[in-house]
């Protein structure tokens, strides 16, 4: 019988987890299908943890999200097609849910259809080497419950483990003398450690937006963020301040390009993550920046130069939920032999077709209008439930249009399911002013 390994139990390996129990629930003839988390539970980023550095087992801690988290992004751009908000939660609720709401909502599909008889969980991916000889691979995984290395073999690998936990951390003069709190936002974990203080962001991207307002809602005196490239452009309550690029630091003291300089009491690096994956074999090693198309994933997800090699997820993030499935999808027909792969070239002509659109895109809309064409192509290709994109791309445009309008403001929207078609509530608090991020606080009148 053919042999999966997916590695890997957060909202990608657990999409592909529900693409197979869907198939089986038609009747299909499934594969023997084993997936390797090293938490000890499935959720991925969405399970909090308090823990920075290494965990109870030596492992580096996985987790990004901190505490008071809300989704960044309408929640109606990320929906299931095969299990709505409605059927989860019984009933309309707001657009943007804290982490804990999101996590419920993850963790309810794949509970529902009994994917968890395909897990072993505290199990750490440590090698993936392919076998030439019986065309398969070795996967190695430290069993975290007892120390033990454990190797198995497998016809296909799906790599499932994220992009965004490993973070990129830039040097700047005087970071080593510095006399603040200094850390990288994957090591961000509560925003009333800044109250009353003068904190520096550096990098625009969400996090630094994200996390300068958090910083702002739960007590911070002042915000300062430094850009690379360009700065935010939101409208910023008074006490933020957007500057150039950070040159050095002395002491509390920093100076930016532009010459100006300011005290700081903590300095926030929201400078990205790393694509990072030690545990695969050189030759299987997908290796990329954050970007729109990621090279050598054929339809984004197949790793061309050995097919039976998947990676999930791997591409910069507005679809995110409903994009992994239809990859999850996908990649389940491709090992089902449902779908037929072309060749070497051809697949790499494909690839490089969306390589040349991605080179064009120009701003936020562009990349949206991109990644909905690309999620296009994949729904048309496999059984998953038809929903409406281009619905969802719009969404994307009233999201992007409330965040330029009011940046501290733009939670405070309702939008329309494009799975059900009904406009969901705002919510009973506006986001600025809801200090409790608990699923009982977002869920009650
Ligand atoms: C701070 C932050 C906030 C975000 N907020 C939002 C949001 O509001 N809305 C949204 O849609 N998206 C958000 N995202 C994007 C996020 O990437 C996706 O929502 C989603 O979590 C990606 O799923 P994934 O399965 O690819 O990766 P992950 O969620 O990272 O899950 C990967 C899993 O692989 C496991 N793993 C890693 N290495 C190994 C290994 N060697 N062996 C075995 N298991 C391993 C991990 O433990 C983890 O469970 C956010 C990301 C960050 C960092
Ligand atoms: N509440 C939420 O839902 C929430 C919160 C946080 C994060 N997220 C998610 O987390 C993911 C990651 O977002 P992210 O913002 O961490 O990463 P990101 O989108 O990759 O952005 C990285 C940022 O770091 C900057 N940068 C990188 N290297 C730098 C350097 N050497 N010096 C200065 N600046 C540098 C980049 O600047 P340039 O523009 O100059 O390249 C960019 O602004 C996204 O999917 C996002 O949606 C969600």
């Amino acid at each position: 019988m053919t042999r999966v390994a997916i590695i890997g139990a957060g909202p990608c390996g657990t999409a592909q987890l529900q693409a197979f129990a869907s198939a089986e629930k038609k009747g299909a003839e499934i594969p023997d299908v084993a997936c390797f988390e090293k938490q000890s539970d499935w959720g991925g980023l969405w399970n909090y943890t308090w823990r920075t550095g290494t965990d109870e087992y030596g492992e580096r801690v996985h987790g990004s999200m901190y505490r008071y988290l809300w989704s960044n992004g309408p929640k109606e751009c990320l929906e299931f097609a095969d299990y709505t908000f409605e059927q989860h939660f019984g009933r309309p609720i707001p657009s943007y849910p804290p982490r804990a709401v999101l996590t419920d909502y993850i963790k309810g599909r794949v509970e529902a259809s009994g994917a968890r008889k395909f897990c072993k969980f505290l199990h750490s991916a440590h090698w993936v080497a392919y076998n030439e000889s019986k065309d398969n691979f070795s996967v190695t995984m430290r069993d975290l419950s007892n120390a033990s290395l454990v190797t198995e073999e497998f016809d296909y690998v799906v790599v499932a483990t994220g992009h965004f936990s490993v973070p990129n951390v830039p040097h700047f003069d005087g970071f080593d003398t510095y006399n603040g709190r200094l850390l990288h936002a994957h090591d961000y974990r509560d925003a009333r450690e800044f109250a009353g203080m003068d904190v520096l962001i550096i990098g625009t991207s969400y996090s630094a937006e994200d996390i300068a307002s958090q910083c702002h809602k739960y007590g911070a005196k002042s915000l300062t963020i430094s850009h690379r490239t360009a700065p935010t452009g939101f409208h910023w309550p008074e006490s933020f301040e957007e500057v150039p690029l950070l040159t050095h630091v002395d002491r509390k003291q920093a100076y930016f390009k532009d010459g100006s300089s300011k005290n700081i009491d903590a300095i926030i690096l929201c400078t990205g993550y790393l694509h990072h994956f030690p545990f695969m074999d050189e030759d299987l090693r997908l290796k990329t920046t954050n970007r729109m198309w990621t090279p050598d994933l054929y339809q984004g997800v197949i790793w061309q130069k050995n097919p039976k090699v998947m990676y999930l997820g791997m591409q910069d993030q507005y679809y995110t939920f409903n994009m992994f499935d239809v990859q999850a999808w996908y990649v389940r027909d491709v090992i089902m032999g449902r779908i037929q792969l072309p060749s070497y070239e051809e697949m790499q002509k494909d690839s490089q077709a969306w390589l040349d659109r991605e080179a064009t895109l120009e701003n936020y809309e562009d990349e949206i209008w991109f990644q909905g064409d690309y999620v296009q192509t994949l729904l048309d290709q496999s059984d998953y439930p038809k929903f409406d994109v281009q619905g969802i791309n719009n969404t994307f445009m009233e999201w992007e249009h409330h965040k330029h309008d009011d940046i501290m403001g733009y939670r405070n929207n309702g939008y329309r399911s494009l799975m059900t078609n009904t406009k969901q509530p705002v919510h009973h608090t506006v986001w600025l002013e809801a200090l409790d991020d608990s699923m009982e606080s977002y869920l009650g009148a």
